[in-house]
């Protein structure tokens, strides 16, 4: 089988690196020559995500037999509505199903219309007037977000990113003039965790969950991002996470995709929800029609052995094989090394020399993002996330670990956040979830399978340094 990737971030290198260890050859479309793909694929092209007609020709010129959409770009440009109308079987949505993403209103009125539960209370104003009318209705803090496509960084929360709530309306109202359209919600407070699913006719079958560290600074502090690292299980829950919490929000993803089907949209692809685990149990802060990016590269290296293709066929043409839905028990820790600059804080990075076999030899793989080669073992950094690393091992706080040992053989100017996976970060969020679970409980330790009983070593220092 012969498959187009489209995309060319470390997501991407996941899923080819996936599809290539099920003896599948890839055909790539592009922006970057991103080393990892270039060398897995037997074609590629550098186009755009969004091209739809030339990605539609370079998939007949290279005769790929099915596609797999990586970027939101992609999806809500109407990629899969070409490929699909050109006889190519898409794992991705067509584009008005991909609207759940690119159209954070379209999302949040279809879920409320259905009565789809797990929902924050959320005003979509039109006008500077309702934007002011709407803040004057929540009883406590809220946040804004625009509601198209932002890369993950649109969205301002108050308390966090703007401290006087007329910050807050300004920024609305700025957006509504800019031509967005924009979400007003309540402000959800417990610990965010991203559950993801392959969607098609024959059903919604759930990955392992995942945690995604939104915020560029160690500590949760900063601007959001894309995601700096995530980390996984391998019970596929997480620390904070019961098997009850998981099949609530997998409740809430499947009826999403009912909400759609009874308007008339088929989904095929990856349906990925951002909820908040809150007081009440979860909450959906979002809905992604894709892989998530670091979360995608945390299941994808947990991917039994050999069937990775014929998984996807199916989510492809409709028809799922349960016994395809494999996952490894294992847990894993993804740390994204960025540019100094991502997230805002100034310039761009240079290059890296990275000694590969060594990352391996750790334990370790490694993807490519947003890079282009420069020589040998050596890599440039663009302006987004350059390499993600991930670790896998029996416990988090391993695999994390192993990271750290990783990065011992990468050279340059970057930054990466040390404190993904670690036992302190670990648990920080136990007591987090269970102050608010039960406020006056006392700390108790954390599991023995999350974190060993010895204190937990400082994570403190090298990125504060990096950071300059
Ligand atoms: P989104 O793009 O909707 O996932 O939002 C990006 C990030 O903003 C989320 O991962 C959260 O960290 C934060 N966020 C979004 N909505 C809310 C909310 N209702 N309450 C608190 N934080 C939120
Ligand atoms: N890591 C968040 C996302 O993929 O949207």
């Amino acid at each position: 089988m012969r498959w187009l990737i489209v995309g060319g971030g470390a997501r991407e290198h996941a899923i080819a690196a996936t599809l290539v260890r099920a003896e599948a050859e890839v055909v790539v479309a592009s922006p970057n020559a991103n080393p990892g793909l270039e060398r897995l694929a037997r074609a590629s092209a550098r186009l755009e995500p969004t091209e739809a007609d030339r990605i539609v020709a370079f998939a007949r010129r290279e005769r790929a037999g099915a596609a797999v959409l990586g970027p939101e770009a992609s999806l809500a440009a109407g990629v899969a509505d070409a490929l699909r109308s050109s006889e190519v079987p898409t794992v991705g949505p067509d584009r008005a199903a991909a609207r759940l993403e690119s159209s954070k209103v379209f999302c949040r009125e279809l879920l409320a219309r259905h009565g789809v539960p797990g929902q924050p209370r959320f005003a979509a104003p039109t006008t500077a007037e309702e934007v002011d009318r709407a803040v004057a209705t929540f009883p406590g803090p809220w946040v804004v977000k625009p509601s198209g496509l932002t890369g993950g960084k649109g969205v301002r929360v108050l308390g966090a990113d703007f401290a006087d709530p007329r910050e807050g309306t300004i920024y609305a109202k700025a957006l509504l003039v800019q031509g967005d359209r924009v979400l007003l919600e309540e402000k959800l407070d417990g610990e965010e965790f991203s559950q993801m699913a392959f969607v098609t006719d024959s059903g919604l079958y759930p990955m392992p969950a995942v945690q995604d560290f939104k915020r560029a600074l160690e500590g949760d502090r900063g601007p959001n991002t894309g995601g700096m690292g995530s980390y996984s299980q391998r019970d596929h829950l997480l620390p904070f996470l019961t098997a009850s919490h998981r099949d609530r929000a997998t409740d809430c993803l499947e009826k999403a995709v009912a909400a759609l089907r009874s308007e008339g949209l088929a989904y095929r692809g990856v349906l990925y929800g951002g909820f908040m685990l809150t007081a009440d149990g979860p909450r959906l802060l979002e809905l992604n029609a894709r892989f998530g990016d670091p979360e995608g590269i945390n299941v994808l290296v947990q991917y039994e052995e050999g069937s990775f293709s014929d998984l996807l066929l199916g989510v492809a043409t409709g028809r799922v094989d349960p016994n395809l839905v494999r996952f490894r028990r294992r847990s894993t820790v993804v740390k994204y090394l960025v540019p100094p600059g991502y997230g805002g804080r100034g310039p761009s990075g240079g290059t890296l020399a990275i000694d590969e076999r060594a990352i391996e030899d750790a334990g370790v793989h490694v993807f490519f993002g947003s890079v282009e080669p420069a020589g040998p073992g050596a890599v440039r950094l663009g302006t987004s996330r350059g390499l993600a690393l991930a670790g896998e091992a029996s416990a988090i706080h391993e695999a994390s670990a192993r990271v750290e040992v990783a990065l011992r053989h990468v050279r340059g100017d970057y930054y990466v956040r040390h404190d993904i996976g670690t036992p302190t970060d670990l648990a920080r969020r136990w007591e987090h979830m269970r102050h608010l679970l039960a406020p006056s409980a006392k700390p108790s330790p954390l599991p023995l399978s999350v974190a060993p009983p010895e204190a937990p070593p400082s994570s403190a220092g090298p990125a504060e340094l990096l950071l300059g």
